[in-house]
């Protein structure tokens, strides 16, 4: 079992190499920001406090935080970005308990996950060790800082790519950038950094330079699948995938079946339950939720949106921040817009559009509809071609259509407006009054036949 900690994650660097007017740790990773992904790995593995060093386009940061996080995480400023070490002294400064270990973590390693916290610290507590490093070993080491041992393996230090000898630099092993310090020993430390580097920045790393001289640094070995840092848009890309990788495999592994691993485009936040079918190239983002028994065909694109047990949504379904029923059918090539819901039963087809609308129990719509701000009672049946005219120009209105209602082809009904239970539209109407119940509206002219005359 591993102690009590805290967290300090360091988001103030510019990430020049991002080329990006979005601060680096704002650039979003399987639909959240790569801070945030850092802090949920902290927070998951037991982090009671979590502060997070913020400094270039810091309020934009700072909101988001405050949206996510809430007083879970608190955000403290480094004005001039001075280097790892001196993020980590800001840090340090704005956490309240000072015993115990301070893990730190950086804000460009969305990678890092809950699990791979927890290592560090376990390997704290059963070490003692003043500094735990995080480490791998690379084939292309390039970039990264090389841990440097002596002949016995024991730990001499961390040097920087840039301050690195040709013998250093054939070094395989690198700093993930991941490390469990304890709290007495790295404040002193941190007061004893100097810049004589070649970039003339306090580094982190040269804390861990301390511990080593104290003869008191562990490692724990690391897969570098894990904690690929982002330091432009190509890595930013690689770990995208990768992320994906990991999601869908999470699932497919929990029980759910996806078709295709490569294209199943799955957010972070997004909750599967097993015995639900995703077809390939699916993209389920923000808070969506897929119950037992559903189907997800090819091409769909769902954000926040709630699928409930048996529902099949055909190709080509785009939804957002809609509720979709037990055992409703969609599509293909279905647009449920925000606020849509599709109670139990009901059905929408081809090329039909829907806007704040509630289709009732056992409905359908079967095509090439626009439902805009409607609500739709229970077993009632949309024709093909039906639009609700909701909109004058100014305002929106409400068409509302009672249990039972038919709705012949090719209707246009003129918001406000009501149809009653089991009434009848027929089909080609105009129709801008409220019909009773029980009747049959009918707006469309009458037809004339002119006998020979298409002949003359
Ligand atoms: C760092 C490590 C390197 C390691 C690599 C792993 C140091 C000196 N080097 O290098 O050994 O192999 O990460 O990915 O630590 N930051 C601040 N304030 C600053 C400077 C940086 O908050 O003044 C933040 C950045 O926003 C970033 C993190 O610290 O999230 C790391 O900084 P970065 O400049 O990317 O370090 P690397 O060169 O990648
Ligand atoms: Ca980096």
């Amino acid at each position: 079992m591993s102690a009590a900690f805290v967290t300090v994650i360091l988001a103030a660097g510019q990430g020049t190499r991002m080329k990006s007017a979005l601060p680096k740790v704002m650039h979003p990773v399987a639909g959240l920001p790569m801070y945030a992904h850092i802090v949920e790995a902290a927070l998951g593995a037991g982090a009671h406090e979590v502060v997070l060093v913020v400094g270039h386009g810091r309020a934009e940061v700072e909101q988001d935080v405050r949206s996510r996080f809430d007083s879970r995480v608190r955000t403290v400023v480094q004005e001039r970005q001075l280097g790892t070490g001196d993020a980590v002294r800001v840090g340090v400064q704005g956490l309240k308990d000072s015993e115990g270990y301070v893990v730190i973590l950086y804000g460009d390693t969305p990678l890092v996950h809950e699990q791979l916290v927890s290592a560090l610290m376990t390997t704290a507590t059963e070490s003692g060790a003043r500094a735990v490093v995080l480490t791998s070993e690379l084939t292309n080491p390039a970039g990264y800082g090389r841990i440097l041992r002596d002949a016995s393996g024991k730990v001499l230090g961390i040097r920087e790519q840039k301050d690195a000898s040709p013998s250093e630099l054939a070094v395989r092993e690198i700093n993930c950038g991941a490390y469990a310090f304890q709290a007495g020993f790295l404040r002193e430390a941190l007061a004893k950094l100097l810049t004589d580097n070649a970039q003339g920045e306090l580094y982190v790393t040269d804390v861990v330079g301390q511990a080593a001289a104290l003869d008191s640094v562990a490692t724990v070995s690391w897969n570098f699948d894990d904690v690929g840092g982002v330091n432009d848009r190509a890595q930013l890309a690689v770990c995208e995938t990768a992320m994906r990788q990991r999601i869908a495999e999470r699932f497919a592994r929990s029980g759910v079946t996806i078709r295709d691993l490569a294209t199943a485009y799955i957010e972070a936040h997004v909750t599967i339950e097993p015995d639900v079918i995703i077809e390939a190239n699916v993209h389920l983002r923000g808070n969506t939720k897929i119950e037992s028994g559903a189907r997800i065909d090819v091409g769909s694109v769902l954000n926040n949106v709630t699928v409930a047990r048996g529902a099949y949504l055909k190709p080509y379904t785009v939804a957002s921040d809609s509720s979709i029923g037990e055992r409703v059918e969609t599509g293909p090539f279905a647009h449920l817009r925000p606020e849509s819901v599709l109670e139990a039963d009901s059905k929408i087809g081809n090329f039909v559009e829907m806007k704040k609308t509630r289709l009732g129990r056992g409905s359908k719509a079967s095509h090439l509809s626009y439902l805009g701000d409607g609500v739709i009672g229970t077993h009632v049946n949309i024709g093909a071609g039906t639009i609700f005219c909701n909109y004058d120009g100014v305002n929106k209105h409400v068409t509302t259509i009672e249990d039972d209602a038919f709705i012949g082809s090719d209707s246009q009904l003129i918001a406000p407006v009501r149809i009653g239970e089991g009434a009848y539209v027929g089909t080609g109407s105009t129709i801008n009054r409220d019909v009773p119940a029980g009747a049959l509206a009918i707006s469309r002219a009458k037809q004339e036949n002119k006998l020979g005359y298409a002949t003359k």
